[in-house]
């Protein structure tokens, strides 16, 4: 590793051994922090070349306030220890080896990462809100905001796959519950899911979300869940053949899914011959810098 790295596998066993923890959700913080580090990425935009991991822009309450980060502020959190201890790595460097660590010690596959993403100093490159996907819609959506980020159909179902993992949390989202019947652990059940269950809309006093039981489970086990975003996937005639294949092939999603985040993690990553990523594309030269603190409330223990 060039110079200013420090030890990158010493930080990858700290984030290991940190995933576990029976006290929070179903007994992991990996989910929550795979969903760090695809919303820290998920805010490109091949427009404007804006947005993206690099920066670590969810340190400053304009990003890590916007309403689709709501429960992030854990996540962050959860990992602050690691930042104080290794505080040469950069945020933005720690959130994306942090979402690929988890995914792998979930049984996921490997996700190819490199080092070399820097911490914003100020707000000036941090993207606009609003670039997250919006759970309450349709395929019309999810391809207006991934088409954005670059990505095609076939990496909008590999990617949604990440709704192996975790669950829904009304008091973040709005929705509630799990997805799989073992959330803590990456596989297609997800995709298999969608196509076999009978999904319904619940009947309750929150948004609108489908609901289902899985063979095995009974009225008193807590249902499994879709959102109108996840159901699309089986709706839209390109987007289901995907879901099909993916169900049908274990082994054809882990190797698109790997393929599909490593590339949402790089979004916007520009790095000269060192490996050093600029701020912005049109930078001349990057300089790894890890912000010193926590920046801002939005990363802080009074969010919790
Ligand atoms: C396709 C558009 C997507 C939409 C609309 C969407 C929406 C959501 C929503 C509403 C939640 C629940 C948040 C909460 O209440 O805690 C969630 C959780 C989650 N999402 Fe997505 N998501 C999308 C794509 C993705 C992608 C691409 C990934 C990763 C590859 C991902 C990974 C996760 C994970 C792991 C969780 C669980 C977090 C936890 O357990 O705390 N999602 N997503």
């Amino acid at each position: 590793m060039a110079p200013p790295f420090g030890d990158f596998e010493a930080v990858k066993q700290d984030i290991l051994a940190i995933l576990k923890n029976k006290d929070y959700d179903d007994g992991s913080i990996g989910p929550v922090i795979v969903r760090l580090a695809w919303h820290a990425s998920g805010t490109y935009s091949k427009e404007d070349d804006t947005g993206g991991s690099n920066g670590a822009g969810m340190r400053y309450e304009e990003e890590g306030g916007d309403p689709a980060n709501a429960g992030l502020q854990h996540a962050r959190a959860f990992l602050e220890p690691i930042k104080k201890k290794h505080d040469w790595i950069t945020y933005a460097d720690l959130w994306t080896l942090a979402g690929v660590t988890a995914i792998k010690a979930m049984d996921g596959p490997e996700i190819p990462w490199k080092p070399g993403r820097t911490d914003f100093s100020n707000t000036k490159y941090v993207p606009p809100r609003g670039r997250l996907p919006d759970a309450a819609q349709g395929s019309d959506h999810l391809r207006h905001i991934f088409y954005r980020m670059g990505f095609n159909d076939q990496e909008i179902v590999a990617l949604s796959g990440g709704h192996n993992l975790g669950r829904c949390h009304k008091d973040r989202s709005g929705f509630d519950g799990p997805w799989v019947v073992n959330p803590t652990r990456f596989s297609n059940a997800f995709f298999k899911l969608l196509l076999s269950l009978k999904w319904e809309p619940r009947k309750w006093d929150g948004p609108f979300q489908y609901s289902a039981y899985a063979p095995g489970m009974d009225e008193d086990d807590e249902p499994l869940m879709m959102l109108p975003t996840d159901y699309a996937l089986i709706q839209d005639e390109k987007f289901r053949p995907w879901v099909e294949k993916y169900a049908a092939d274990k082994d054809l999603f882990f190797a698109d899914f790997s393929k599909v985040f490593a590339k949402l993690i790089e979004l916007g990553v520009y790095r000269d011959e060192d490996g050093i990523a600029r701020c912005d594309k049109r930078d001349e030269k990057g300089s790894y810098r890890s912000a010193p603190k926590k920046s801002d409330t939005a990363t802080g223990p009074s969010r919790i």
